[in-house]
């Protein structure tokens, strides 16, 4: 019989979030320091083999539906290409969310070998602004990278713009006017507090309400009437549309209810949340001889734990001990 993830709320996890390195080649000023961090050691970092054993266990044993491999920055990873190849044999659909950088070398190895999507990371067009943000003068292999997926059929190619204050939030309707013309969906995400500098505050964060407004000065915004499901992101026809562009409100509209995600980090532990407060060690399982059936017995385990929601809001909001960069967003 084939269990399924299900925590204590009755939601049920299908979509797996596989972190294969906590390492990248940007340092975005709101997510890691100019120095960087403190990198896992190799030998705690999950093996192709690894991964991939885990993988077909989520999917064979425990219903897992889709399995979206992001970082750090996951093309830095050498056995990228393979790991996507053999999850795609698993038959389940297959993603990466990643800042672009070195895809225009990879994006048709990538297609061949199975990936069906990619959702990319871009805070703004502007060369200088690009740099300002990421501390990296790379806007043009990112834009080659984008038009890479695309031509390489990873699509519909997804932008992921975080808007911060007095930084780059001038720049949503030039963003969104770009992304029409390219053919990519451009998505404006609330920042979390998950930043390795524990920099976030409410006041600086740029809300989904200050987003449309924005973009209302140039375009007209209707919902669309695609059901959204576990999405994160909430959809607009752009002008009557066939364009569209999303909102991922984490912070001011929480999706917590609808969640269907569970995350593994490139160590080998499964996190319920993006905001757990525990782990569960399947990297200790796994090497300490553990059969297939024991692992999914352990990662069930590891759901019941899942709070209702990530609990921001509270008084007693903690930040949770490993950044995004290290969660895989
Ligand atoms: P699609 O399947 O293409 O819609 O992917 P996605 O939007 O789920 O994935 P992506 O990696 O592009 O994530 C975009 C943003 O969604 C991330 O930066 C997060 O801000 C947010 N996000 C993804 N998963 C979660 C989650 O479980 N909880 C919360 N609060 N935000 C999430
Ligand atoms: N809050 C929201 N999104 C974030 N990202 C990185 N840090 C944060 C944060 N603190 C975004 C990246 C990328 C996605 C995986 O997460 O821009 O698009
Ligand atoms: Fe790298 Fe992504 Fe963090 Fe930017 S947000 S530094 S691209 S991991």
């Amino acid at each position: 019989h084939r269990r399924r993830l299900e925590d204590r709320y009755g939601r049920v996890a299908t979509d797996l979030r596989v972190s294969l390195t906590d390492r990248c080649n940007l340092r975005c000023s709101y997510c890691m320091p100019a120095e960087g961090l403190d990198w896992l050691p190799d030998d705690s970092v999950l093996t192709d083999d690894e991964v991939v054993r885990l993988v077909r266990v989520g999917v064979e044993l425990l219903g897992v539906e889709e399995v979206r491999f992001t970082g750090g920055e996951p093309l830095v990873r050498r056995g990228l290409v393979d790991i996507v190849r053999r999850t795609h044999a698993l038959g389940v659909e297959t993603s990466l969310t990643t800042n672009a950088l070195g895809l225009a070398r990879t994006a048709t190895a990538l297609a061949e070998a199975g990936l069906d999507r990619v959702n990319v990371s871009l805070d703004s067009i502007r060369p200088e602004s690009f740099a300002a943000i990421t501390r990296r003068d790379r806007l043009p292999d990112v834009l080659a990278g984008l038009a890479a997926a695309r031509d390489a059929g990873l699509g519909p190619v997804k932008v992921n713009a975080v808007l911060m204050r007095g930084i780059n939030d001038d720049q949503a309707p030039e963003l969104l006017r770009w992304a029409i013309g390219e053919g990519y969906e451009l998505r404006f995400i609330e920042q979390m507090p998950l930043d390795a500098q524990h920099g976030w505050s409410r006041d600086g964060m740029v809300t989904a309400d200050e987003i449309f407004t924005a973009l209302e000065s140039e375009f007209v915004l209707k919902p669309a009437d695609e059901p959204r499901g576990s999405a994160p992101a909430e959809l607009f026809l752009v002008d009557g549309g066939p364009a569209t562009v999303g909102v991922i409100a984490s912070v001011t509209r929480p999706f917590c209810g609808d969640c269907d995600r569970v995350r593994l980090t490139a160590d080998g532990q499964i996190r319920n949340c993006l905001f757990a407060r525990e782990e569960s060690d399947l990297r200790a399982a796994l090497r300490g001889g553990a059969s297939d059936e024991e692992i999914a017995d352990r990662w069930v385990t590891a759901m019941a734990g899942k709070r209702a929601g990530h609990g921001i809001d509270d008084p007693t909001f903690l930040q949770p001990d490993r950044p995004m960069s290290a969660i895989g967003g």
